[in-house]
């Protein structure tokens, strides 16, 4: 494995909040390898998902650096971190963020349409769908899915630019079991048969348990 790809340097976010800064990230300093799959876990405002926002570069650190294979994310003008988060990050959320007047497929060509100008070739989008057991539903609405259905189509769309890095933020986190552990089968197949490189939030032992390695947060520092 590639080390250094994912690196965090001496990095701090503090919120300012009225009169009371809140240090949601103290310090941390992380190493995260390519093809690595890592597990953040730690207690509810611990810094977990301000971590995972820094990384994917939809938040900036206020001190420190983010390196993505070598390049320091705080020295991208706006432009090159649009494309960062573009193509080279697919992030994967909790409440699944899928556009409800889109249907399933244009929900997961969106990315790409961004990207291209265009829609993405049909054999990828049916690949995605079949992968993901979705191709029976793809002019349903989110709305007419399961929990389960639904951060599958976010997964779609996750990677449908083909991203290194995934980033998934408590994505079992609304999900019954069966379904949880689809997805969390679904993320360790992505980093074992693709390479990708995976940080995975969350609470769950099962999560856990798929990741190479777990790190535990606790007041916005690492232990
Ligand atoms: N935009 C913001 N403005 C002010 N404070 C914030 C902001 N975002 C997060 N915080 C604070 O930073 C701390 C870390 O928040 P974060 O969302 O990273 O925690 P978390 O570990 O993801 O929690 P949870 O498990 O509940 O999702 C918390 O104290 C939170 O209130
Ligand atoms: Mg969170």
């Amino acid at each position: 494995m590639e080390d250094h790809f994912i690196e965090l340097i001496n990095v701090t976010k503090i919120y300012h909040q009225g009169d009371n800064p809140v240090v949601a990230l103290d310090h941390i300093n992380l190493n995260i390898s390519k093809g690595e799959f890592v597990a953040i876990t730690g207690k509810s405002g611990c810094g977990k998902s301000t971590l995972i926002n820094i990384i994917g570069g939809l938040d900036s650190p206020g001190q420190g650096h983010v390196m993505i294979n070598g390049e320091d994310t705080s020295l991208m003008d706006d432009q090159r971190l649009t494309l960062y988060r573009r193509d080279r990050v697919g992030i994967i959320f909790q409440f699944f963020n899928l556009l409800p007047i889109l249907n399933l497929e244009e929900n997961i060509a969106l990315p790409y349409l961004l990207r291209e100008g265009s829609n993405p070739p049909t054999a990828k989008m049916e690949r995605l769908l079949h992968e993901m057991g979705l191709y029976e539903r793809r002019y349903h609405h989110p709305h007419e899915l399961s929990g389960g259905e639904m951060q599958r189509v976010a997964i779609c769309r996750a990677l449908i630019n083909d991203p290194a890095i995934i980033l998934a933020d408590e994505p079992t986190g609304n999900l019954d079991s069966v379904s949880g552990k689809q997805v969390l089968e679904i993320l360790r197949r992505l980093r074992n048969e693709q390479g990708k490189t995976i940080v995975l939030v969350t609470h769950s032992q099962e999560g856990a348990a798929m990741a190479d390695r777990v790190l535990r947060m606790h007041d916005g520092k690492l232990l």
